[in-house]
């Protein structure tokens, strides 16, 4: 037998093209909506993209409804502060425009709209019934490439109390429509570019190696790598380079899409830890982790090793030599070096006690059942101390 029986469906509706974002009023109107709400965070707010997609509004009947106070890391308190405009306002669809944040943010205001209570009382604990009610329509336009919150139906956020990362999620709250254009990605810093890639190339990989993988995340996670190893160094130094911005968009978008079939591995599971514990760019900490992660698993799939390695660009004639397992971690890092990704280490400073607290916290997440290779609480402690000593 190949592979185990699976099912699949997906509500998300795609549309991708170079400028598609321009069409979006039309889109408002084809889902038969009028009054939108449109979320991002303060930063994009201040961009001309933003301004120039706010005038596409000023011409047309369709009246805005802004709000622009999503930070990184969105925060449990500022999406119930959303939920309640929206609410007063009686909005009837909602547009997550801006990067993963925004969109993560998006995705659960809309689903506030139609079901009552705060954030938290949504957190997925292995309850797919908490979520009662269809979300409002919502349509989702990715600035960056990475987060791949686009394709799927989650939303991770703080919860500041308790210094934690938790996930909501549902189909009922699965984005409408996703505009995928590559024009909005233009702009994005080459810092922006290298860490958002690391988080689309994470997710594939961390795919890839799921235990439960079958033939559609498999194939969506294969091309993700593929396009990131061909497009991210270019994408990098010449961010003008529309090929490679369409490439990394696309890879963001299969390894979002892949990421929704499975379930976080080890770089996401240590990455939400410490994206909850300190306001760190979720890119750069998993693009730091991934390396030291592969490493530690590498002996538990070589099969899948070998197959990403030749996924990534290793020439076998310029090598002269046949391709290894252990040439896709050697890939990845020379990856990170190339990008010029800040190290984690630079950014923020934490104690043996800190990182034994990261890997106490790692260790409870119910995403460990599902690993290849079950890691332990050393395992968790020594990847940690390789990114941070
Ligand atoms: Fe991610």
């Amino acid at each position: 037998m190949l592979y185990n029986a699976f099912e699949w469906e997906y509500p998300t509706k795609i549309y991708y093209g170079i400028g598609a974002s321009d069409n979006i009023i039309e889109k408002i109107k084809e889902l038969k909506c009028s009054n939108p709400l449109i979320v991002t965070d303060s930063g994009f707010a201040q961009t001309e993209i933003y301004k120039a997609f706010k005038k596409i509004f000023n011409s047309s009947n369709i009246s805005l409804n802004e709000f622009t106070e999503i930070t990184s890391n969105p925060k449990s308190k500022t999406i119930d502060k959303a939920a309640k405009t929206i609410r007063e306002n009686k909005n009837d669809i909602v547009i997550g425009l801006g990067g993963g944040s925004s969109i993560d943010s998006a995705k659960a205001i809309a689903m506030l709209a139609t079901n009552k209570g705060e954030l938290l009382d949504y957190k997925y604990d292995y309850n797919i019934d908490k979520i009662k009610n269809k979300s409002l329509p919502i349509i989702v336009i990715p600035t960056t490439s990475g987060t791949g919150s686009e394709s799927n139906h989650w939303s991770v956020v703080t919860d500041e109390n308790r210094r934690i990362k938790i996930n909501v999620g549902s189909y009922l709250m699965a984005p409408t429509l996703a505009i995928i254009d590559p024009n909005l990605t233009i702009t994005m810093n080459p810092g922006l570019t290298a860490a958002t890639g690391m988080d689309a190339l994470s997710h594939a990989i961390e795919i890839y190696c799921y235990k439960f993988i079958f033939p559609i995340p498999e194939a969506f996670a294969k091309e993700s790598i593929e396009l990131v190893f061909k497009h991210l160094v270019n994408a990098v130094k010449d961010g003008s380079s529309i090929d490679d911005r369409e490439g990394m968009i696309i890879a963001s978008l299969l390894g979002g899409w892949a990421f929704s079939m499975g379930e976080e591995n080890g770089v996401h599971i240590l990455a939400h830890v410490i994206g909850g514990m300190y306001n760190v760019h979720h890119g750069i900490t998993c693009g730091n982790l991934l390396p030291f992660v592969m490493a530690d698993n590498l002996e538990a799939m070589p099969e899948r090793f070998e197959e990403m390695a030749k996924l990534m660009n290793i020439d076998e004639k310029i090598n002269n030599r046949k391709i290894e397992a252990k040439d896709a971690v050697k890939a990845v890092f020379e990856l990170i070096e190339e990008v010029k990704l800040p190290k984690l280490k630079d950014l923020i400073k934490l104690s043996n006690d800190d990182l034994e607290t990261i890997a106490q916290k790692a260790l409870k997440d119910p995403a460990n059942g599902n690993l290849v290779k079950k890691l332990k609480i050393d395992d968790y402690l020594s990847i940690l101390k390789k990114v941070f000593n």
